[in-house]
């Protein structure tokens, strides 16, 4: 399970690569690495018009090496490639391999887990270029660029009245949650965005281009939706499309956290009477909150519901009993506003880059009461520390219905993930490069999560693989079946044969 968290530089030159050791000055300098200009020259050439060679130490690379996740997790790389197109992916993978060189695809810029440290001296591979979305005549389904954020995604088909799966927040890709399963607004009625995803163009280790489907390399298929990172760079793919529906109500409820615990036993009371509640999203984000609350961090509910939706007004008469210290409503929210309405938006702080984010997820089918007061003892601790103030404690419930009806083995989503449907995780923000800044985050997200694992009885731990630091065994976030652990080998060992696609939960 957990790794032992204080872990010095000699396990890094072991190569483990889950500790936090990603400081790039423990490397080679990128620039020492080969002559700068050389990729320019070489690889320049053979790449369309409308991509760019751009070396680290330019003006130009600021804006592409920040992530929302630096400078814990800073990926060393000795050059980026802009790609235009499919072609340039697969030249430029082609000159990296000729040079014995590791690349990486970047998107959305989100991922955290500190296996995406492992790259040293690599070659970014930014698709933000490729971000078409375009409707399908039919209606029914939509091809998307792999660079294309979740907000440009939404907006292009909300402007024809449709929508697809993607995840909650703007700023991140539509192809990354898809990959590793992808929570959403409407997974209720859907499913994960890996269960809507049709079909994909994946260029290889190789540089080879293929088309994966349903009747079409079925098996990378199956892989590519749940362990997706793993196997190949998606260039373009194609998703169902569906109306974009009604408009939305939002209900933001605060509670003190001397009501933490009847607030989670009210929560766990109401999915076990409305097991089928529609599309409603239940979500609670502990914080701090100086005006309510200037010694404790607070615990916000928000009900996100579409349409007419009776046990919504079930779930805000019984959280509202608990006399919340603050109430609002916002209704007659559209699908292409909701997200900015809920917090969820590019200008909001969740979508905020350059902070070192770190969370420590687990996945439960009920809330444990005691569990629940232990951790928001040690979020309290972390939150009263200035450096930690602005992280928050997500508690997810999309509701089981949409993801459990997809068979647990259509694709390589955890069963696991299906089956627990509340996702919870402390979402640790902190600004800076200190080493022992670095160690106590570490130490109070562990804390978190283990405090939260001692509710979950006997069952044995899962973690949604978008969400794991990169220290997680396999079985913890890709499932413990045996057939289904050999088959993900099998596939890796077939489409990835030499690992290139190593850096993000690996499976090894
Ligand atoms: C603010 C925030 C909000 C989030 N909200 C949600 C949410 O609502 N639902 C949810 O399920 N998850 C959510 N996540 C987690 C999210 O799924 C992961 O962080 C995801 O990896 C981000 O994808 P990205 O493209 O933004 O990041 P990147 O770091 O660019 O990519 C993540 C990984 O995918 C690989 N990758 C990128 N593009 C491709 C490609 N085209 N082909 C193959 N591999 C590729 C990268 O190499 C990297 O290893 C959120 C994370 C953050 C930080
Ligand atoms: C989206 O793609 C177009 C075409 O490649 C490109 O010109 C534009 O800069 C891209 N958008 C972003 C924000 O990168």
């Amino acid at each position: 399970m957990m790794l032992p968290l204080s872990v010095g530089i000699h396990t890094l030159l072991l190569g483990v690569a889950c500790v936090a050791e990603g400081d790039p000055v423990l490397g080679i300098p990128a620039q020492l690495q080969g002559r700068r200009g050389d990729i320019i020259r070489e690889l320049g050439p053979l790449l369309s018009k409308d991509a760019t060679i751009v070396l680290p130490l330019s003006s130009e690379a600021e804006p592409l090496l920040i992530r929302a996740a630096t400078p814990r997790i800073s990926p060393d790389y000795k050059a980026i490639v802009e790609v235009a197109t499919e072609q340039d992916v697969q030249q430029t993978i082609k000159y990296a391999n000729l040079h014995k060189t590791p690349f990486l695809a970047v998107s959305g810029g989100h991922g955290w887990p500190t296996t995406l440290n492992g790259v040293k001296a690599g070659i970014q591979i930014n698709m933000r270029k490729m971000n078409h979305t375009t409707l399908k005549r039919d209606g029914r389904s939509a091809s998307i660029g792999a660079g294309a954020l979740q907000h440009e995604v939404i907006a292009a088909l909300f402007s024809h009245g449709k929508r697809a799966v993607t995840g909650l927040c703007e700023c991140v890709s539509a192809i990354g949650p898809l990959l590793g399963g992808g929570h959403s607004m409407i997974q209720w009625r859907y499913g994960f965005a890996a269960d809507n995803l049709v079909s994909a163009r994946v260029v290889l280790a190789d540089g080879r281009a293929v088309d994966v489907a349903a009747d079409k390399n079925s098996d990378l298929f199956w892989g590519l939706r749940g362990a997706g990172h793993n196997f190949g760079i998606v260039t373009s793919f194609v998703v169902k499309a569906y109306d974009a529906g009604d408009t939305w109500t939002l209900i933001t409820l605060t509670f003190t956290q001397d009501k933490l615990e009847v607030f989670f036993e009210t929560w766990n009371m109401l999915e076990k009477a409305h097991p089928d509640r529609g599309m409603l999203v239940v979500i609670g984000i502990m914080a701090r909150n100086d005006d309510i609350d200037p010694e404790n961090p607070v615990i916000n509910l928000q009900l996100i519901y579409e349409g007419r939706n009776d046990a919504a007004d079930l779930y805000a008469a019984a959280f509202r009993k608990l006399e919340p210290k603050a109430d609002s409503t916002l209704q007659e929210i559209s699908w292409g506003d909701l997200f900015t309405a809920g917090g969820f938006g590019l200008t909001g702080p969740i979508c905020r880059k350059n902070q070192n984010i770190l969370g420590y997820p687990n996945s439960l089918d009920k809330w444990d009461v005691d569990a629940m007061r232990a951790a928001f003892g040690i979020f309290s601790d972390l939150t009263s520390e200035e450096l930690f103030k602005t992280s928050a404690m997500l508690l997810e419930s999309y509701g089981q219905q949409g993801a459990r009806a997809v068979p647990e083995g259509s694709n390589a989503v955890a069963p696991e993930e299906r089956r627990r449907h509340l996702l919870t995780s402390p979402i640790l923000w902190w600004m800076g490069d200190d080493a022992a800044a670095r160690k106590r985050a570490e130490d109070y997200g562990a804390g978190i999560q283990a405090a939260v694992r001692k509710g979950a009885g006997s069952a044995e731990p899962h973690a949604y693989v978008n969400y794991a630091t990169g220290c997680e065994d396999f079985g913890e976030v890709y499932g413990r079946e045996a057939p289904r652990r050999s088959k993900l080998k099998a596939l890796k060992a077939k489409w990835d044969p030499q690992g290139q696609f190593g850096f993000y939960m690996p499976i090894e």
